[in-house]
């Protein structure tokens, strides 16, 4: 009777487990850099840290997405098959980018539109999405961000304005093992989540 009781017990913590799992907002998280060592990737790993009780964030690699030709999109490869699943089945999006000549990264770009064709068929649709930037530079890729905040407006994405992470001088914000050791970009990351995920419910 007293283990009968315990068990019930213990079934219902698992029932209330199962039930905040189940009702935590997905976020599919990637980024605009394929190297090993990228300050980008080691950003969006450090998000896993600071997220909201209640949101989950996979991370996809893009590397693999072959260049997009326009002859093939009716028939697209695994790849792709698979990031337009996992962009469909997240409730938002959260991106990391570097700055590539002023500008987005090709690799993150040829991605997306890889991943938003043929047309009308767009995963993106109607996604909110917020973005951090990562570079060695003084800006902290704010340039690819603008680029990139353009490219949302014709996939119909809805992105967080505020606050811009703009990582700048990424090489002293990082420890040798991609860990964000930076107490102020924590904090701006943290709520960056945190907005997202009140963003999300909101349009939910
Ligand atoms: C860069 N970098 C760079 N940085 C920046 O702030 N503005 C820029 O326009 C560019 N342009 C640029 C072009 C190319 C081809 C490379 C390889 C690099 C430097 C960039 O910030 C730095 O390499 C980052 O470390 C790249 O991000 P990941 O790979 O560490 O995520």
């Amino acid at each position: 009777m007293y283990i009968h009781t315990i068990d019930n017990f213990y079934n219902s913590q698992i029932g209330e487990y199962d039930k905040l799992e189940n009702n935590k907002l997905k976020v599919l998280g990637f980024a605009g850099s394929l190297r090993a060592g990228s300050y980008n990737k080691a950003l969006l790993r450090s998000a896993t840290d600071l997220l909201p009780e209640d949101m989950s964030l996979e991370i996809f690699d893009i590397d693999g997405i072959p260049a997009f030709n326009q002859d093939i999109e009716g028939d697209i490869p695994p790849k792709v098959k698979e990031f337009k699943a996992k962009i469909r089945e997240a409730d938002s999006i959260l991106i990391a980018t570097p700055e590539y000549n002023f500008s987005v990264p090709g690799v993150l770009k040829n991605a997306i539109d890889f991943a938003a064709r043929p047309y009308g068929d767009n995963p993106f649709d109607g996604k909110p999405v917020a973005l951090m930037s990562a570079s060695i530079g003084l800006l902290g890729g704010a340039r690819a961000q603008y680029h990139l905040r353009q490219t949302f407006v014709f996939l119909n994405m809805y992105p967080i304005n505020r606050p811009e992470v703009l990582v700048t001088f990424a090489h002293d914000k990082f420890d040798t093992n991609g860990r964000l050791v930076d107490d102020t970009t924590k904090t701006l990351l943290r709520q960056l989540l945190q907005n997202l995920a009140n963003w999300t419910r909101k349009l939910k």
